[in-house]
């Protein structure tokens, strides 16, 4: 049953794109097998690693392990109604905070929000590697994950996710189930790169036939 799943997820995905790429998605059906804590603390370093506008590293993370249940009960009261219904079975849910001013100025940091999505894409790497699954969550309550997680006022509440390895389909509500088996799918490369200028189509990207790859 995992490895169907994995395949449909896999198969639109340009073979020659990196291996850890391919495999990533995100699932709402997670395994009951919490994660370790080496694996947790093995994605947070990721995520440490990863690069941001004056080296702020302004991403921080809050971490409920399903095992702590007052702390996976907190944090699960800080999605909205549609994630809880699947996200509660994962065994770990994070929220990821950035933090809005350069300590080194108190300036605004513009890049925050810029350079925390990268971090979560490190960390989401990671645990691709480590054979984990990440699925992201804008559908958040942020005054709520605020007050009941007592973010300090210079941090914005960016997203939650959920963190686990992949689990049967069947578990899920039956709405779900049918997005957790449809293909994936995305813009074609010609409409996200042009050369040069706006508009100009990327001559890299055409075949020697003249087609868009
Ligand atoms: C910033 C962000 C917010 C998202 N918010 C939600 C969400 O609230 N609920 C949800 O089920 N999926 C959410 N997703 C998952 C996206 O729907 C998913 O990444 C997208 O459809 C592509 O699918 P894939 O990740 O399987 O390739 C979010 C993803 C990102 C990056």
């Amino acid at each position: 049953m995992e490895m169907e799943v994995i395949e449909i997820k896999t198969a639109g995905v340009e073979p020659d794109v990196h291996e850890l790429i391919r495999r990533r998605w995100s699932p709402r059906a997670f395994a009951d097998r919490p994660a370790a804590p080496d694996v947790l603390r093995r994605v947070l370093a990721a995520a440490r690693w990863a690069p941001s506008a004056y080296n702020e590293q302004p991403w921080r993370f809050i971490v409920a392990r399903r095992e702590d249940p007052e702390a996976f009960d907190r944090l699960l009261a800080c999605l909205n109604e549609g994630n809880r219904r699947w996200a509660q079975r994962a065994p770990v849910l994070m929220l990821v905070l950035a933090r809005r001013t350069f300590s080194h100025s108190g300036a605004p940091n513009p890049h925050a929000w810029y350079d925390t999505g990268q971090a979560v894409a490190y960390l989401t790497l990671q645990a691709t590697a480590l054979g984990l699954y990440v699925h992201q969550m804008a559908g958040i309550l942020p005054d709520e994950a605020r007050r009941r997680c007592a973010v300090p006022e210079d941090y914005d509440v960016v997203i939650a996710l959920a963190l686990g390895y992949l689990g049967d389909p069947a578990q899920l509500p039956e709405d779900l189930q049918a997005r957790e088996r449809s293909p994936r799918t995305r813009r074609p490369l010609t409409e996200l790169a042009f050369e040069g200028r706006w508009g100009t189509p990327a001559r890299f990207l055409m075949q020697e036939d003249g087609h868009a790859s």
